[in-house]
């Protein structure tokens, strides 16, 4: 692979890194690593633990009919014909961190970034691989850390949408903040005009502000890309201040407002989370809460055979 995976990073790029939302070129889909020979692989000896099989309904414009499934026993190879024929999203959370010769290459790209963006110093960063079908896509929602999403294979398109009191209200980010699953985000269709819109080829990357609402749509060919969460001390601390203000909004009945609140007032209010976190105020993550929706089916259209309430995990 050529020596620069990052080759036109300009001052531009420095200037909006993290602020707005940009695009810029890379090389590290000319990587071996994400043949499908290595997918298959990859998929095998990847921990199911650490694997999400989800699917969507058709459009991808519904967060309600986003829903997590069984990958079953199915080989590597089925697995990776389900994805290509159904609709199926497979995030192989930290691939990037677990398996070497994949983190050599998340190493070189942190490191080419660092060197690009003086200060840029990401305490953690998460690298998880993305498989998802032609007609798969990611409803409206926003992350709580800061992402970046490098695309490897295929083509997709990304919506990312200002924040702002339509797209995203601020209760709405302390709702999703306080708890792990809130389906009552406030897209409309009509929101798209505020829209910025990527179509990613492979050998692009794309990132926003953190509590950006976007959403994402592949368009007729199987995608692979990577997603890179991590959160610097200012996301940490505003996740808790906003944590802290959502319980002061419906506790107390007042009205914060993190965009007046400084450096100090954000500190004094990620502390006190911490506290409200220890009160239980504050839900703790579960993943796989409520249990597989459906089993992957590599032979119906859809790759997807829906369960009965049964299977519902209690
Ligand atoms: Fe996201």
């Amino acid at each position: 692979m050529a020596e620069q995976l990052i080759p036109d990073w300009t001052g531009a790029h420095r200037k909006d890194f993290r602020k707005s939302p940009m695009l810029w070129q890379h090389r590290v889909h000319e990587s071996p690593l994400f043949s499908d020979e290595k997918l298959i692989e990859l998929i095998e000896k990847h921990p199911r633990d650490l694997a999400d099989f989800c699917t969507m309904n058709e459009g991808a414009d519904d967060m309600s009919s986003w829903r997590g499934g069984d990958p079953g026993n199915h080989s590597g190879e089925d697995l990776l014909k389900a994805v290509r024929t159904g609709r199926l999203w497979i995030n192989l959370r930290k691939t990037f961190n677990i398996h070497p010769e994949y983190k050599a290459l998340l190493d070189s790209v942190i490191d080419e970034l660092k060197t690009l963006n003086l200060g840029f110093s990401p305490v953690s960063m998460m690298g998880g691989l993305l498989i998802s079908s032609p007609t798969a896509g990611v409803p409206y929602h926003i992350d709580r850390s800061d992402v970046m999403l490098w695309h490897l294979r295929g083509h997709k398109r990304v919506w990312v949408y200002p924040i702002d009191e339509e797209t995203m209200p601020e209760h709405e980010v302390e709702e999703i903040l306080l708890h792990d699953h809130n389906d009552d985000v406030p897209y409309t269709k009509h929101m798209d005009k505020k829209a910025i819109i990527y179509d990613l080829e492979p050998g692009q990357a794309a990132c926003w502000p953190l509590h950006a609402p976007h959403r994402v749509l592949n368009l007729g060919d199987m995608n692979v890309s990577i997603t890179m969460e991590y959160s610097p001390f200012s996301t940490i601390m505003q996740n808790g201040a906003q944590i802290t203000n959502g319980i002061l909004r419906r506790r107390l009945g007042m009205n914060p407002n993190i965009e007046t609140q400084g450096t100090l007032s954000r500190f004094v209010r990620f502390a006190a989370s911490r506290i409200l976190r220890k009160m239980k105020l504050v839900k703790a993550k579960t993943p796989h809460e409520g249990g597989y929706l459906f089993e992957v089916d590599p032979a119906s259209n859809t790759a997807v055979r829906e369960l009965g309430e049964k299977n519902l995990a209690a």
